[in-house]
């Protein structure tokens, strides 16, 4: 990656020209100027069909944009992420994530290590346990088969396969039910096994470290509870031995921290790892997707990698200009940067895919939330989109007066799949409320471009009075990401997507896409006041508002 700002490229001020002629222009404009834009602007990426064209941008503009990219280095940086070079410069360390979906016949040796048969040696481990697992080889302590795997993560190690086990539902074949306790708030936990029969539980204690407190909280609370529900059934629990045989067959561990894991009681042989060079929120598709992987089968999470693998190889392979997570990614930073965008909505219109927003929110905020450069100074530009979002239609009835009439320009990804695994009739018995789903999906869209003028409006003979509050504007720039239907493959594909638009986003900006120091302080601190908030000493924080609430705190503390 080049060392100068991108606000120092020749097409800097080429592009503040075109902003404002796109600031003044429509989209129906755009339209009207070239006939083919829809077609002209539409891309296949895998199983995705990707139209753009209703974005405030133009064929010049998309020109200097990728010109840009070039001269930012992104073709080189593109190339050095794939090799393995050390991308992660504070950490000195490849970020390889793409290398968890090379192909079982694929080559892939970073430092003279065969990577790729590392990947498949985990792979096959993980296979051979969600096979043993569904066919009911593998038993909790008593001889029951095991029904319920409950992941045990915070972050990257929840996220992903939460959201991802959520969004393959309909995959989950061998009665395997998935849950997910993250928070460190006990609710989290109690709201979750409540219920949750001991004999056929299996934890899987996810995480990279195996030190974040909120995991080993829930993991040790788990552990008890097993073990206390596990006596009340009669198992004997009072010798060390008969804790290891428990442990041994309710708990198994993701992570890269085989010490840490012995110290919990967990044999390595029931261990899956991964390497330093798989980021939390890049590692779904590596041993933390083993929850997911019990639950869909081996077979799906193959295809789902596979998926992920068909947008590596094209964004990999094809020229920036018709690369589509570089034009996304280049269009965030468009509205970012020239439009003042400060947000970016993700408007998924499938409820199995309602975490999905949650999970970009890790992926692109703690990848490109920076304001300093490779190499330590200061950005003189915007970084980080800040996502959000919302299953459509819930949406609409939601926020999106916001988005339609707000005074924000706030670019969105409107997420819609042609089949649905759930096909229902409406009201009149007739209609499927799958189409009455996607003819929301699609009248959104060109609402937010098109709108409505007052003169459309008045030839309908609307009050002039009103007229004022029932225009609607319009150029409220929208992609469009429709596919066949919620498969495996198209649920690898699109994650995929948007972690390779928050790359390329990460070079135009300079920023080390691959850190997260900005999480360490927060914790350091929350293990500083935890005697103080305990009442074991008075609080000393050294600010006064934080000493007095750690009062107030005590005061009415129950215990
Ligand atoms: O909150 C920061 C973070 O380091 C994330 O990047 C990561 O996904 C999460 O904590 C969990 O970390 P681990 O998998 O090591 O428990």
């Amino acid at each position: 990656m080049t060392s100068s700002s991108a606000t120092n490229t020749r097409d800097w001020e080429t592009l503040e020209k075109q902003a404002k002629i796109l600031h003044e222009t429509t989209l129906r404009k755009l339209f009207a100027d070239q006939p083919g834009r829809a077609s002209d602007m539409t891309f296949d990426v895998g199983p995705l069909r990707v139209d753009l064209s209703k974005n405030l941008i133009d064929e010049q503009t998309f020109r200097v944009l990728t010109g840009m990219a070039r001269d930012m280095g992104l073709e080189e940086y593109r190339a050095a992420m794939f090799e393995g070079q050390h991308v992660n410069v504070t950490e000195d360390r490849a970020s390889l994530h793409t290398a968890l979906r090379i192909p079982v016949d694929g080559e892939m040796t970073v430092d003279g290590q065969d990577i790729a048969a590392d990947v498949h040696e985990v792979l096959g481990r993980m296979r051979d346990f969600a096979r043993a697992l569904r066919s009911g080889a593998w038993q909790g302590i008593s001889k029951h088969t095991i029904k319920n795997v409950v992941n045990l993560g915070i972050g990257g190690s929840d996220l992903g396969p939460s959201m991802a086990s959520k969004a393959l539902r309909p995959y989950q074949t061998a009665g395997i039910t998935p849950h997910f306790i993250s928070n460190v708030d006990p609710t989290d936990l109690h709201a979750k096994l409540d219920g949750l029969d001991p004999e056929s539980t299996l934890f899987v204690i996810a995480s990279k470290s195996f030190t974040t407190s909120e995991t080993l909280a829930n993991a040790h609370a788990a552990k008890r509870w097993l073990i206390k529900e596990l006596e009340l059934l009669g198992v004997p629990t009072e010798t060390e031995e008969e804790i290891r045989a428990i442990t041994e067959k309710h708990f198994v561990a993701v992570s890269t921290n085989e010490e840490k894991v012995r110290e919990f009681g967990i044999d390595p042989a029931n261990m899956f790892g991964f390497w330093d060079w798989v980021g939390g929120r890049y590692s779904v598709d590596s041993a933390v997707g083993l929850t997911l992987m019990a639950s869909i089968g081996p077979q799906d999470f193959m295809e789902f990698l596979e998926g992920f693998h068909a947008v590596d190889d094209h964004f990999r392979t094809e020229p920036l200009e018709m690369n589509v997570p570089v034009m996304m990614g280049l269009l965030g930073v468009w509205y970012t940067n020239f439009f003042d965008a400060e947000s970016h909505a993700v408007l998924p219109y499938n409820q199995d895919l309602a975490r999905f927003p949650a999970y970009l929110q890790q992926l692109t905020m703690e990848s490109n939330g920076k304001s300093v450069r490779l190499d330590g100074s200061p950005v003189d530009l915007k970084t980080g989109e800040i996502y959000w979002g919302e299953a459509g239609t819930n949406g609409q009835h939601a926020f999106f007066q916001l988005l339609h009439q707000g005074t924000h320009l706030i670019p969105a990804d409107f997420i819609g799949f042609v089949n649905s695994h759930n096909e229902t009739l409406s009201a009149d018995g007739e209609t499927s409320m799958h189409d009455m789903l996607m003819s929301n999906f699609f009248a959104q869209t060109r609402v937010l471009a098109f709108g409505k003028t007052a003169e459309e409006l008045r030839e309908e003979g609307v009050d002039e009075k009103l007229i004022p509050h029932k225009v609607m504007p319009g150029n409220r720039p929208s992609t469009t990401i429709l596919a066949e239907k919620l498969r495996p493959h198209t649920l690898g594909a699109l994650i995929a997507l948007y972690e390779h638009i928050t790359f390329v986003q990460g070079v135009m900006w300079g920023i080390n896409s691959f850190d997260q120091w900005g999480v360490e302080l927060g914790k350091k601190q929350a293990n500083d006041l935890l005697a103080s908030v305990q009442g074991k000493e008075t609080s000393d924080a050294g600010d006064s508002s934080t000493d007095s609430l750690i009062a107030h705190y005590r005061s009415l503390r129950e215990q």
